[in-house]
């Protein structure tokens, strides 16, 4: 596993741009898997930047989104899939044929879920672009999800309800429920790229990286991956042990393998 401490939040949101800059270049189609969320605001904002400067086009990728809210209208603008039309759609030339979600409103949600693991797995994800929650989830899998779990609905915690409740706005509430990716579906992408930024995040970060790799903690299945990246700015990275925490002035790769 690799760790990068970038020096800032722009710094980070140029060297997640650069890792999907590079894939959209190199592969068409590219197939690229996203999360959402505040980490994602940065990242995306310097594709779009880029879109409109001339110097990425995203008409030949597929993107693939982690996880999706049950229980909101087709139209709610806190849907992962509306946010991800509205961020990325909408400014810039990746086609809406292109977004690819589970389908929350499918009154057979076991066969959906089914469907989604076998597209996601079918579309062999290049990169797959993560976040972290503050109790050590990724996409929606909570603490306790196992490492083999595939596409299901799933409850979400308090603290995850809580966490997001500050991106739902005009009284519409987090849903007590969701469909997610699991675990051993997100590790069949050929490259992860986790990032975080924040104080807040900093234990989760901490102990995905250097606790015990464990169910109890979500994110730390990323140490089972051949091709794991680790993306923070100084806050996320502050509860590292010192030589995984040291911000680099030029991002580069440090090389740590942090559980061998
Ligand atoms: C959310 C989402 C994840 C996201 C993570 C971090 O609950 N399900 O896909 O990456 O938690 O969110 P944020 O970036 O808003 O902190």
């Amino acid at each position: 596993m690799r760790i990068i401490v970038a020096p800032d939040r722009d710094a980070l949101a140029h060297h997640v741009a650069d890792c999907v800059q590079r894939l959209v270049c190199q592969s068409k189609p590219a197939s690229l898997g996203i999360a959402t969320g505040a980490t994602m605001e940065g990242p995306l904002s310097e594709l779009v930047h880029r879109h409109q400067a001339g110097a990425l086009s995203l008409a030949d990728t597929d993107v693939y989104l982690l996880d999706e809210y049950l229980g909101l209208n087709p139209g709610d603008p806190h849907t992962f899939a509306n946010t991800v039309r509205r961020r990325l759609v909408q400014a810039t030339d990746l086609s809406p044929d292109s977004v690819h979600a589970p389908n929350p409103h499918n009154p057979d949600l076991d066969a959906e879920c089914a469907d989604y693991e076998k597209r996601v797995r079918g579309a062999r994800i290049e990169l797959q672009l993560l976040g972290i929650g503050t109790n050590g989830h990724i996409a929606f899998n909570e603490p306790g999800s196992s490492f083999s779990s595939t596409t299901r609905v799933v409850q979400l915690s308090k603290q995850t309800r809580d966490d997001n409740a500050g991106a739902f706005t005009h009284g519409i509430r987090v849903p007590a429920s969701a469909i997610t990716q699991g675990i051993a579906t997100i590790l069949t992408a050929a490259e992860l790229l986790l990032v975080a930024c924040g104080q807040s995040k900093a234990r989760s970060v901490a102990r995905a990286l250097e606790g015990p790799v464990t169910r109890s903690l979500p994110a730390s299945a990323l140490r089972l991956h051949h091709n794991a990246t680790v993306v923070l700015d100084p806050q996320a990275a502050a509860l590292l042990t010192p030589d995984h925490r040291q911000p680099q002035q030029a991002i580069h790769e440090t090389g740590k393998d942090t559980h061998e």
